[in-house]
């Protein structure tokens, strides 16, 4: 049953409005044209065959009563004809119809067709009709025994003109009413599409305000249904943040006395390594804990605003160069996107924190890429990071567990650094994998929306 759905789906257009306009018309002409069928077909064929029949029955006993007269009443017919059958008459004494242009008459229209048909039924007498000389009237050709007889019809006597104005009746109101439909649908489907803006650009971390409810009932309805949960959201994270940055900072102050204390601790050859374990495990705390006071005032107050994310970049390369790590970058000059500056260094910094840490050398590549198929131009961008090492790396089976929180084996490390730069990456509607890299070692992968 796939095979012919999908086909009927692709004819549809695709936006609301072309839909909602379709729904419209298709019912509206099929209306007009069953209107049309049932009622103009039937009386219209009544019509012409009428006329055709009072047409041809003039002609036929104007020849009957020519063949009658002597040629010199013939004027007296002829003149009578014209003033009070409104038929041009002329006589053409011993010609004859040519036959081959009999048959190129063709009938084309309907009209032609019960115009030849009633001749036929009233004349009895060879003939032909010629539609194409005069756009206003009709040439009919009698053979009579002794000549033609050629009657010039007026079109007008065969002819209404009814149909066309109803016709032009039925498209000018379809076309009326779809010309309202699109003024009408047109202002729905803005409301529709900024709705929709409005909760990409919250997806990404864009600061927007609440939405101006607008258009439909219903579409009011989401529009307010999208601003307090925008409300909601922010709300939420603002508890979580406070939350931990309350924590962070009360946890703080006791373990500054923890390790204050340790230090003033007598030591004793028995003792000392038991108090410098216990002082690097008080120490590896407080830096846990700054990691998380500096990860929750980040994520809390910072809002997206333009920046160039190569320039950042190379900032962040300096930064680790400075603390002794060998760091190439490759980049285009400059790239302008939406960022939370602060948050993004740090998960840039932690990126090349841990790529100092495991390997020698780092390469750092900034790019934009297609989000489409390859090739497809109009699809939208990502800007793209990749951090390289050459160190051991991680196996494939183990990259996405880095990403959790605490899962470092390392010694001296919190085990944050991934997962906070991939809260970031997310916060800016992007994302982040850890692949094998061309140098040997890891590869971190970023794409951020453009
Ligand atoms: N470039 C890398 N090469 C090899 N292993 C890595 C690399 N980066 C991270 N890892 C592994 O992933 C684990 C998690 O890294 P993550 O940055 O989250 O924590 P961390 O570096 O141990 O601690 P923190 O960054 O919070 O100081 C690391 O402990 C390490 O085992
Ligand atoms: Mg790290």
């Amino acid at each position: 049953m796939g095979g012919r759905l999908p086909l009927f789906r692709d004819l549809l257009p695709r936006g609301l409005l072309g839909r909602s306009v379709l729904i419209i018309l298709v019912p509206i002409l099929l209306l007009q044209a069953v209107a049309l069928q049932l009622f103009y077909g039937g009386h219209l064929d009544v019509i012409s065959r009428r006329l055709a029949g009072g047409v041809a029955g003039d002609v036929a006993m104007l020849v009957e009563l020519l063949q009658r007269e002597t040629i010199e009443d013939r004027s007296w017919i002829f003149r009578e004809a014209s003033w009070r059958l409104d038929l041009a008459l002329a006589f053409e004494a011993g010609a004859r119809l040519n036959a081959v242009e009999r048959r190129a008459s063709m009938p084309l229209l309907p009209l032609e067709e019960d115009l030849n048909r009633a001749l036929e039924e009233r004349l009895r007498l060879p003939f032909d009709t010629d539609w194409q000389s005069d756009p206003r009237s009709v040439i009919i050709r009698v053979q009579t025994p002794d000549g033609v007889l050629h009657v010039e019809a007026p079109r007008k006597r065969l002819f209404t003109a009814t149909l066309y104005l109803f016709v032009i009746w039925l498209v000018g109101s379809a076309l009326l009413l779809s010309a309202v439909a699109v003024v009408f649908m047109k202002n729905q489907v803005r409301a529709i599409r900024r709705l929709a803006g409005a909760a990409e650009a919250f997806g990404l971390g864009r600061d927007i305000g609440t939405i101006k409810p607008e258009g439909a009932a219903e579409v009011r309805q989401a529009a307010q249904a999208f601003n307090r949960m925008q409300d909601r959201i922010r709300r939420f994270v603002g508890q979580r943040t406070d939350m931990l940055a309350g924590i962070s900072h009360d946890l703080r102050t006791p373990l500054t006395r923890m390790r204050l204390a340790l230090a003033m601790l007598p030591r004793s050859a028995d003792t000392e390594e038991d108090l410098s374990a216990l002082t690097a495990d008080v120490e590896e705390m407080e830096r846990m804990i700054a990691a998380y006071l500096a990860f929750a005032r980040g994520e809390g107050t910072e809002q997206a605003a333009p920046a160039d994310l190569v320039e950042l970049v190379q900032e962040v390369a300096a930064k680790a160069r400075r603390s002794g790590a060998t760091v190439e970058v490759v980049a285009p000059s400059g790239l302008m996107l939406p960022l939370r500056a602060d948050a993004l260094r740090r998960c840039l910094g932690n990126l090349l924190d841990n790529a100092r840490r495991h390997g020698r050398l780092i390469m750092v590549a900034v790019d934009t890429v297609s989000r489409g198929e390859p090739g497809d131009e109009a699809a939208p961008a990502w800007a793209q990071i990749t951090v390289d090492d050459d160190g051991p790396g991680i196996p494939a089976a183990g990259r996405e567990a880095a990403f959790r929180p605490f899962a470092s084996g390392a010694p001296g490390g919190t085990g944050l650094g991934l997962a906070i730069a991939r809260d970031i990456v997310r916060a800016h509607g992007g994302e982040i994998a850890l692949e094998q890299s061309p140098l040997g070692g890891l590869r971190a992968r970023l794409r951020l929306p453009v």
